[in-house]
């Protein structure tokens, strides 16, 4: 009898669970490799991103896939990438450039476990999902397949942002990515924050709409002064007035298509770095449709791109000595102080 009572859920649940995994499957053939990244999908939304949200979480979890990613280096002879190595050994989380990243190192680790996937797919996964989260975001593929197998990275790969663009652009050009893809890449500091550069001002977005994937950030490097409350990397305000990516940095301010799609483009390029894309399977399918409107009260549709109130083009300090000025809408950024992300 007691027998009966524990074991019949069991039998009620499990046939629960295969019902909706069935279900959950996106169409793939039950058992097809891409199936248990749906139940990692609906487990990382609901958990780790706080109901799918393009939180700090989501915004660090977009970082973390340059951080395992980019220890690439045909310099250095370094050929790792996107290979979870920033996962898998505690002595590449305490390099100085991973402080920023360690907690959402923290927080997926489990994740990967749970389900038996590589450290380097859970990486790649979860970034992508955290920026399919955001507000006219990208949905950047993802190939599923990565060996667990890794060396941890040697230290110095990774830009600071205190490095010159002659650093930086040369950094890139050895993995193997011109200036523009560069510029393409920086559409990520679009959604996101600083804690450790400055951590008196942790939280500190690094343009005035953190929520939201648009080309505020490109325009808010180009001035003068950022808007109240808006965190500015040197290395980004080096590179917006820069002979070599200004143009694309301006392009980028009001061409939202391109922003994303080149983006995509790139990020699956850093995703794949190290790897063998015919090893791999394509299982994009998984990675949640961004919306191009808010779900909340509070956020709104995508909008297009403003100046700071007060600011004009007078106070863009260079453009591209050879384009066309962008059309540029006065003032939606508030006048108040841009709160900072909060901790999640
Ligand atoms: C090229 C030179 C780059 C430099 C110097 C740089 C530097 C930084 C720094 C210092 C922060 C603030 C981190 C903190 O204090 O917590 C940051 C944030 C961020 N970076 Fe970069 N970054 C670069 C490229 C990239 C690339 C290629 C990506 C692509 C995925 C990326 C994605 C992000 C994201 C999403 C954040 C926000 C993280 C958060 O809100 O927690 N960055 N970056
Ligand atoms: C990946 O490697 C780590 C050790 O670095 C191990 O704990 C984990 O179980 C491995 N995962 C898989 C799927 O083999």
């Amino acid at each position: 009898m007691l027998l009966t009572w524990v074991i019949v859920p069991f039998l009620f649940f499990g046939a629960f669970a295969r019902f909706v995994h069935r279900e959950g499957c996106g169409g793939h053939r039950r058992g097809s490799e891409c199936c248990i990244w749906y139940e990692i999908l609906d487990d990382i939304q609901a958990h780790l991103f706080d109901g799918g949200e393009c939180g700090e979480d989501a915004h660090e979890a977009l970082r973390l896939t340059f951080h395992d990613a980019f220890a690439y280096s045909p310099r250095h002879h370094v050929y790792g990438g996107a290979d979870g190595s920033v996962m898998a050994h505690e002595s590449e989380q305490h390099h100085a450039a991973n402080e920023g990243v360690r907690d959402i190192i923290h927080a997926e680790r489990p994740y990967a476990l749970k389900y038996g996937v590589s450290f380097g797919d859970m990486i790649q996964f979860a970034g992508a999902v955290g920026a399919s989260n955001c507000l006219g975001g990208p949905r950047i593929p993802f190939f599923s397949g990565r060996a667990n197998y890794s060396h941890a990275a040697p230290e110095g790969l990774l830009p600071s942002p205190f490095d010159s663009p002659d650093k930086i652009i040369g950094r890139m050009r050895d993995a193997g990515f011109s200036p523009r893809e560069l510029v393409a890449l920086l559409a990520s500091h679009s959604v996101g924050a600083q804690e450790t550069v400055d951590p008196n001002k942790a939280g500190a977005p690094l343009d005035s709409t953190p929520g939201a994937f648009d080309g505020q950030f490109f325009l808010e490097t180009m001035t003068k002064t950022s808007p109240d409350g808006v965190f500015r990397l040197q290395s980004d305000h080096a590179l917006a007035r820069d002979s070599r990516t200004i143009c694309a940095w301006q392009a980028f301010i009001n061409d939202h298509a391109s922003m994303v799609s080149e983006f995509e483009t790139v990020m699956t390029k850093l995703s794949l770095l190290g790897q063998d894309k015919s090893s791999l399977t394509d299982c994009s399918d998984v990675i949640p449709v961004p919306r191009a409107h808010g779900h909340r009260e509070h956020d709104h549709h995508l909008k297009p791109v403003a100046f700071q109130h007060g600011d004009s083009y007078e106070d863009v300090e260079e453009w591209c000595p050879d384009m066309e000025l962008p059309k540029i809408a006065p003032g939606h950024p508030p006048r108040a102080k841009i709160p900072p992300v909060p901790k999640s």
